[in-house]
């Protein structure tokens, strides 16, 4: 709901007030951002017009003699009157750099489409302020978008030139806002190849803290989420800020506390290698950026911006439509496969019970590694004699959807496309273009490249009914042209025109995003794709890790999980198929090792993975996600509910043999209700005990040797017991206790042989 009372403007949403006002001198500051107030703000609220401090400048003095811009809380900033923190805008023309921007008329109204970026659906209401500078004939619109039932506000400029000269837009930040510091502590991301959502929390000192992504794309160095955790913030108390950028390119945060405790938030598109030069009647429009305010601590910003993209960003067919469970070929067979491979793993698939078969890289050219074919989508013959439309036919006889894996932005030197358009690729005139893993990006700023792309895509995905594409993107940008200051961003302007048209020929495609993991998974690319590959590692710890990191601003039915061979091909780690599981239940799951091979043991665990996801997958897909606790404080919990039901994982860091007791305290339950609980069956590899084992047998075994071999691969020990009904109150209270973990002596049917970085999932249901 947006209010306004003459000058003020008080953007409510279903539990917090943003109050805007433009103040004595004309220009937009925030008065207050938290919690709903009533849209009758006391004057005590208002800033008030304060002394001059110092050496300030007093910014005109012929309407106050006491405002100087440095101490506001500005909507917008420019450099050069006053105001010397990091700005919002800097505009150069020949005449001037100092672009000085006041309010000229305001508009409540229908949100509008955003030109050439894609923009949240269903928003409630949108503000747009209209300043201008007279002097300039500049415009400056700030558009603020309301979401109200999510609690998000999103927030863009758009920059318009009246004038006969030009000028250039050197930094156009998409949001800013200036709040008192609350004690806030910033918690960013910062991410590499299998090291995504890696948490950085720090205070805040008197200066400014930037970070961003300068790759071409939006995940590399920092993913564009963050958050202000006020003091006294927990996982379920206390307020925080959360924000985030609806677009996949380059993009800079900075962070500014300044001498008198305000805390300046910049967000929007990295300045670096950017300059938009604007004719007489040129418009340049920011992506959107997205703000929430929560009192209910870090998972009540989660719940928030879970609802957000759920309801308002991923494609519409697929909001809140449950994703089916895959299987991808890649750290099974890599690009070494045959159609026999190929099709044994497909009838295996069927039988345990997936529900899509994913083809990845290797089908096309005659791309045996990742030397070669990227833009030569034609398929590999020799490996796949029959053709994508005869595999996509032989997966839908067995009962699944068919997924198929495409690079469409790149191109290999050695392909059939690279020799007949060269020009097709990203580079400079002067020099040799640099390879990333064996390949260079194609020119998405060129129409004609963007028609081949879809003219290509369209004819393997119509003809062969394809149901999913895999849409990945493996290297950064480099040798960009020089003659556009503006390609890196134009480049990201024609993926989304790329993708529009994909969706658009394609409504019911599933889409997953892939940038080598998570290199590129952001609002921009959700807007088209219903999940995301997490990362390339498929390691459970360091997954369990970066799912929750990224869960706190992304929902869980985005984060495309998969279970994957028990020694990991990242860090070689050993860890058991149930404790991958368990980590990877909450999002959408997928399994990618190779599943003709397994012991019964294995198989028989798989199976009974299936069954249990397919027994709750809404729930694992939709349900409420609460991070219940940090690793730091000895393992991970984190659970999802729907307010009846919940299952939550435990993911233990490293064991000891003085873990205490622990407790399992689940949240967004029914107090009044009784509930069951109950821990998910596993089978323990008896080889994890050792020479121990003979302490128990009649006859001595060798530690290695090849009866134990032949047992571990079919039987296994059964999971600790842990099963019973409690009272809503106490569970919730906090009485449930956990079985011990083992410790070397004393072991009964009740102990937890859970191990280093091992997990379990624990349902809890009500009785009736
Ligand atoms: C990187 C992706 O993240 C992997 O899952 C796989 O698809 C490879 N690319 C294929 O080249």
């Amino acid at each position: 709901m947006i209010n306004r009372d003459g000058n003020t403007f008080f953007l409510s949403t279903k539990k917090s007030t943003l109050i805007l006002r433009i103040n004595e001198v004309g220009k937009p500051i925030c008065e207050y951002y938290g919690h709903r107030v009533p849209s009758t703000t006391p004057e005590a609220a208002f800033t008030k017009p304060e002394m001059m401090m110092g050496r300030s400048v007093a910014y005109d003095k012929t309407k106050s003699e006491q405002i100087c811009l440095n101490d506001l809380a500005l909507e917008i900033s420019t450099p050069l009157k006053g105001d010397t923190h990091a700005p919002s805008l800097i505009l150069r023309s020949e005449d001037s750099v100092v672009f000085d921007f006041t309010f000229a008329e305001a508009q409540i109204g229908e949100a509008k489409l955003m030109e050439g970026y894609p923009t949240p659906r269903g928003a409630s209401e949108e503000l747009v302020l209209a300043l201008e500078d007279k002097a300039l004939l500049a415009k400056a619109e700030l558009h603020y978008v309301v979401y109200e039932e999510e609690d998000v506000i999103g927030r863009y400029v758009v920059i318009e030139n009246g004038n006969d000269k030009s000028f250039d837009i050197e930094k156009a930040m998409s949001m800013q806002l200036v709040l008192e510091d609350k004690g806030f502590e910033l918690v960013s991301h910062y991410s590499n190849w299998t090291g995504e959502f890696s948490v950085e929390q720090q205070p805040l000192f008197h200066n400014r803290i930037e970070f961003g992504s300068n790759t071409g794309s939006s995940g590399d160095d920092h993913n564009p989420f963050f958050y202000l955790k006020a003091k006294g913030c927990s996982l379920h108390h206390g307020e925080v800020y959360g924000f985030n950028l609806i677009y996949s390119g380059n993009h800079l945060e900075q962070i500014e506390k300044d001498n008198y405790g305000k805390v300046r938030i910049l967000q929007g598109i990295s300045p670096l290698n950017f300059r938009k030069t604007l004719a007489k009647g040129e418009k340049f429009i920011t992506p959107m950026a997205v703000m929430t305010y929560s009192e209910e601590g870090l998972n009540g910003m989660a719940h928030q911006f879970h609802d957000f993209v759920n309801g308002h960003v991923i494609p519409e067919e697929f909001s809140y439509v449950t994703r089916p469970i895959c299987y991808n070929n890649w750290e099974a067979t890599y690009a070494k496969f045959n159609e026999g491979k190929i099709h044994a793993l497909i009838k295996k698939a069927e039988k345990m019970g997936i529900e899509l078969f994913v083809l990845d890289d290797g089908w096309f050219g005659h791309r045996d590694d990742d030397k070669s074919s990227l833009g030569d989508y034609n398929v590999y013959k020799k490996k796949l004699p029959h053709e994508i439309s005869g595999l996509s036919a032989y997966v839908h006889k067995h009962n699944m959807k068919f997924g198929l894996w495409f690079e469409p932005e790149a191109i290999s030197v050695d392909s059939d496309l690279f020799r007949a358009h060269p020009e097709y690729v990203m580079r400079d005139k002067l020099h040799n273009p640099s390879e990333g893993r064996n390949q260079l990006l194609l020119d998405l700023t060129n129409p004609e490249v963007r028609e081949y792309l879809f003219k290509q895509l369209k004819s393997t995905i119509g003809p062969a009914q394809i149901d999913y594409i895999k849409w990945d993107y493996n290297r950064i940008f480099s040798d960009v042209p020089a003659d556009n200051g503006t390609y890196m961003h134009d480049y990201i302007l024609g993926l989304y025109d790329l993708l529009n048209k994909v969706r658009a020929e394609f409504p019911n495609l599933m889409m997953e995003n892939c940038a080598s993991g998570g290199g590129r998974n952001d609002l921009g690319m959700f807007s088209y794709f219903c999940q995301g590959w997490v990362s390339d590692d498929t390691d459970s710890y360091e997954r369990g890790k970066i799912q929750t990191a990224m869960a706190m601003g992304y929902p869980q039915s985005v984060l495309s999980n998969h279970v994957s061979a028990k020694t990991n091909h990242q860090l070689l780690r050993k860890t058991s198929l149930g404790t991958k599981f368990d980590v990877a239940s909450i999002g959408v799951l997928g399994y990618e090792l190779d599943i003709t091979k397994l012991d019964p043991i294995d198989e028989r665990e798989i199976k009974n993975q299936i069954t249990y996801y397919k027994e709750n997958r809404y729930l694992f897909q939709f349900g409420r996600f609460d991070l219940l606790q940090e690793l730091e404080e000895g393992a991970l919990i984190y659970q999802v509910s729907d307010g009846k039901n919940a299952e939550v994982v435990y993911m233990n860091n490293l064991q000891t043999t003085h873990s205490g007791i622990e407790t399992l305290v689940p949240v967004n339950l029914d107090s009044s209700l009784t509930y069951n609980y109950k821990v998910r069956h596993e089978e323990i590899d008896f080889k994890r005990f050792g020479s121990l084992i003979n302490q128990v047998t009649p006859i001595h075994l060798k530690e290695e040797g090849k009866l134990v071999n032949f047992i571990s691969r079919r039987w296994g020990y059964g999971t600790e017991k842990f099963e019973g009904e409690i009272s809503g109150d106490m569970l919730l209270g906090g009485a449930l206790k956990l079985p011990r973990q083992w410790a070397g002596t004393g072991m009964n049917e009740y102990t937890r042989i859970i191990l280093d970085f091992g997990a379990r999932i624990y349902r809890i249901s009500p009785t009736k």
